[in-house]
């Protein structure tokens, strides 16, 4: 057996014995934290994937998961898909995420969240954390306890309160910019548009098309939630289940993950998908490869519903909602970068999104080498050099 075979052999061997680091490894995550108190009860995991271009933000879950291996797994993707979210936002931050493994119905208590804070905060800003699915502001209040590194809370608080309304506005924007691929114009005016779910994004969204002069159908599994956001929009309520295969211009999934799937993608009869909801494709390369060879433009979800995360990070540098509101009206110009990347490249939407914020981070990451003692975002090798000097 040659050196080389031997060295790759016991490589492989290694990489057997650890699993965790492969899975770190596989999609180049920098570091995982596990927290945990017994006293209170938390079992916590923040995952932090790539701090190139800033300090990693993302939500904090709470979910019953069923095993360790399970919320690895879970929050790996999730922080993951922060840093594209991130890199294609414009804005200067890394991507991360954490979950607390328990049930969110029984398992929160004061204790908890504040020894969760505490975990945050002695990653001194490294991770910066948001309200994810089972968080509410209370929750919040409690982790700020503890450390400055939350966003999300309270404006009371100094916070930025609900995300929503930015990121029904940014839905709006990034619709408009398929749109104008589409008809040649991104006024809405008389489009036919399907909405499901009439939740706080869609409630936002449906606002800003009616203004507009859309034709609007909604549909929710609470019948009264749909007719609340018909009454001022003249939407028309519609079964949850026809939603799909309505004769519309758009559909805009604004309730749950996974609504494009073998099931449903050959009931549209649509020109565009673009919603608010997270994780809509069910597979993302089958999915997206389908709606691509139908013909069918699809909004990649974690562009289009970024405003949720632009807001918060507004409060890095002092909340303002119009700023926010700016800044979410970008994601029209990013939206429609990507989909004239896909239609040179012929690849589906989601595959030319992830490719640009690559780029970008590959962009940003290039320009800390050049030296600067003063610039905020690439003044890494400035502090080393005073830090020696002091
Ligand atoms: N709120 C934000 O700022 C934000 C930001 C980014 C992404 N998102 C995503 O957008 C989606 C909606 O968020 P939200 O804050 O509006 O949540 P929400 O809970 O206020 O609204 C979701 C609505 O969907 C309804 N619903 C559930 N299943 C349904 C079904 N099968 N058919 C029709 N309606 C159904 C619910 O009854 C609810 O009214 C979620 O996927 C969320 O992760 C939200």
């Amino acid at each position: 057996m040659s050196d080389t075979t031997a060295l790759l052999k016991k490589k492989r061997t290694m990489d057997k014995n650890f699993p965790v680091f492969n899975q770190l490894e596989s999609k180049e995550h920098e570091q995982v934290v596990l927290c945990s108190d017994p006293g209170s009860g938390l079992r916590a995991i923040i995952a932090i994937h790539d701090t190139t271009i800033g300090p990693a933000l993302g939500g904090l879950r709470m979910w019953p998961y069923q095993n360790e291996s399970e919320a690895l797994t879970d929050v790996l993707r999730l922080s993951r898909g922060m840093t594209y979210k991130a890199a294609l936002s414009g804005l200067n931050l890394g991507g991360g995420k954490a979950v607390i493994i328990g049930d969110p119905h029984k398992d929160k208590s004061e204790a908890l969240f504040r020894a969760f804070g505490r975990y945050i905060d002695g990653l001194g800003g490294r991770y910066i954390t948001a309200k994810d699915v089972g968080i509410n502001v209370q929750d919040m209040e409690w982790v700020h306890a503890e450390t400055k590194y939350v966003t999300g809370i309270p404006k009371i608080l100094g916070g930025s309160g609900d995300p929503s309304p930015v990121t029904g506005y940014g839905v709006f924007m990034g619709m408009k910019a398929c749109a104008r691929k589409v008809y040649g114009s991104d006024s809405l005016e008389g489009k036919r548009v399907a909405i499901q779910g009439a939740g706080q994004v869609a409630s936002f969204l449906a606002d800003y098309l009616s203004q507009e002069g859309a034709k609007l159908f909604i549909s929710d599994i609470y019948e009264e939630k749909a007719k609340k956001v018909a009454g001022r929009t003249k939407a028309e309520v519609v079964d949850p289940d026809e939603i799909y295969s309505l004769d519309a211009d758009i559909f805009s999934p604004c309730a749950l993950g996974g609504v494009i799937n073998d099931e449903t993608i050959d009931q549209f009869r649509v020109d565009i998908i673009a919603g608010g909801a997270n994780n809509v494709l069910d597979d993302e390369e089958k999915h997206g490869q389908m709606l691509l060879d139908r013909g069918i433009i699809y909004a990649p979800d974690y562009v289009i519903n970024a405003g949720g995360l632009i807001n918060v990070a507004g409060e890095l540098e002092g909340y303002d909602s119009e700023r926010a509101h700016n800044k979410a009206s970008k994601i029209y110009d990013t939206i429609l970068d990507i989909l004239n990347y896909s239609e040179e490249n012929q690849t589906p939407t989601f595959t030319s999104s992830n490719i640009l914020a690559e780029e970008r981070i590959k962009q940003i990451g290039r320009i800390d080498s050049i030296y600067s003692s003063s610039s905020r975002f690439s003044k890494r090798k400035g502090e080393v050099f005073l830090r020696n000097r002091g």
